[in-house]
């Protein structure tokens, strides 16, 4: 985390794009909760079984990501929540309009889910991938999640009741993610992998940064990337790529960042502080001189990506094969990491980017799935309102 020590990282004025997020408003869209079937309302009574239905008074979040002021609210003991209990496509997806409210563990605080965000990770679980190391079915999916804290459990000793969060509720992926997650109207998590919500940014805008800019940042640092540095993000309009190039920017202080994109999404890259913005679709960037100090795989093109690496030089590959010397890592949550990157987004330097097809209101999960499993997001794929 040395790039957080530097205190001379430049700032970067941002040309105005479509894809930037406007100042914060109410969506257009309103949820429209459709009805759940037996089916899934049997998944919650099994969820919610051996468990006390105890009541307490809390705090909800607004529907609007502009108000800040939480009223009081009781937590209710069921909640709407999307679920799966089987493997497969988005069609798997059911709304539970009766899911247990998950229970607040020591450590954890019981978040109200303003808005959560889908990751390409949350399709690869859904669809069976990490069967050998995921929590059991039935599954809330969902790992990103803004809100308000409205039940703190024992042990808990930074946030309180009421405190806007943000964060990755399960620390590792892939590894046992929690059951219950953020595609609900509560979620439970440890108070270590929460950071309070940066100020300025609505519930929808940190929603989406929690797992893809801890990706970005962990993968830049596992890198070893310094000021000076030059830098090449392969996926740069993504969810993870548009943050990697920003943060290797202006945390890392790169001093030349390149990145790859298909035509229309060009300027967006340079918007985003890319020096070099590569069209995929007229270029092949292995063929192009210029050679960099990292190069950062956001694509899986692993095999490329280390015939432009520097002699020494470091390649971070997120998914699909490795080739040596490029290396793979997963990864993982933490809320101090979210702490040490508030100030960048306080300041703007360091921007959230929403897909401007959404944000998706809870009732459209389904579609919101369909839409990122297209592989063309700009940015994240972001659920908002939860009702
Ligand atoms: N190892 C880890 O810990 C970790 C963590 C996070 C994510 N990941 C993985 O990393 C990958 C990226 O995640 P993400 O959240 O950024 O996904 P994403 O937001 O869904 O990425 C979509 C973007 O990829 C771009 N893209 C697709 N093919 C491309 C190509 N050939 N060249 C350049 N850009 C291309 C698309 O741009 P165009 O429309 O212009 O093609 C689109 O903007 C996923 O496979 C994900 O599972 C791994």
């Amino acid at each position: 985390m040395q790039a957080f020590l530097s205190s001379s990282i430049p700032a970067t004025s941002y040309s105005r794009s479509s894809f930037l997020p406007q100042p914060p408003q109410a969506p257009a869209k309103l949820a429209i909760l459709p009805l759940s079937g037996p089916r899934a309302a049997a998944v919650a009574r099994r969820t919610e079984a051996g468990r006390p239905a105890g009541r307490c008074v809390a705090a909800s979040a607004s529907s609007s990501p502009a108000a800040t002021t939480a009223a009081t609210a009781e937590v209710p003991a069921a909640m709407k929540a999307w679920a799966y209990d089987a493997y497969g496509d988005a069609s798997v997806l059911k709304l539970d309009e009766a899911a247990a409210v998950p229970a607040v563990g020591e450590g954890q605080v019981l978040v109200k889910v303003a808005a959560a965000a889908l990751n390409p990770v949350d399709a690869k679980r859904r669809a069976g991938k990490f069967q050998a190391t995921d929590s059991p079915l039935p599954t809330v999916p969902g790992y990103d999640v803004a809100g308000v804290v409205v039940k703190v459990g024992g042990g808990v000793k930074g946030l309180k009741e009421g405190d806007e969060v943000y964060g990755m509720i399960s620390e590792k992926p892939l590894e046992g993610p929690k059951q219950s997650g953020s595609l609900a109207e509560y979620t439970a998590v440890e108070e270590k992998l929460l950071a309070l919500k940066p100020k300025g940014l609505d519930f929808a805008q940190a929603a989406g940064l929690p797992l893809a800019i801890l990706t970005a940042n962990e993968g830049l640092e596992r890198t070893g990337l310094a000021a000076g540095k030059s830098v090449l993000v392969l996926g740069g309009a993504g969810g993870v790529g548009s943050l990697a190039i920003q943060l290797a920017k202006q945390v890392y202080g790169a001093s030349k960042v390149g990145a790859t994109a298909s035509t229309k999404k060009i300027e967006l890259l340079k918007s985003l502080g890319a020096d070099v913005a590569i069209d995929y679709t007229k270029e092949n960037f292995e063929e192009l001189p210029d050679k960099y100090d990292v190069v950062f795989d956001a694509v899986g093109q692993g095999d490329k990506a280390v015939k432009v690496v520097k002699e020494g030089g470091s390649v971070v590959v997120l998914t699909g094969a490795v080739t040596p010397p490029g290396f793979r890592f997963v990864v993982s949550s933490n809320g101090s990491t979210l702490e040490k990157l508030n100030p960048y987004l306080e300041s703007g330097k360091v921007k959230p980017l929403i897909d401007p097809t959404g944000p998706f209101p809870f009732s459209q999960v389904v579609e919101a799935f369909s839409y990122l499993e297209t592989g063309r997001a700009t940015g994240k794929v972001v659920i908002f309102p939860v009702p």
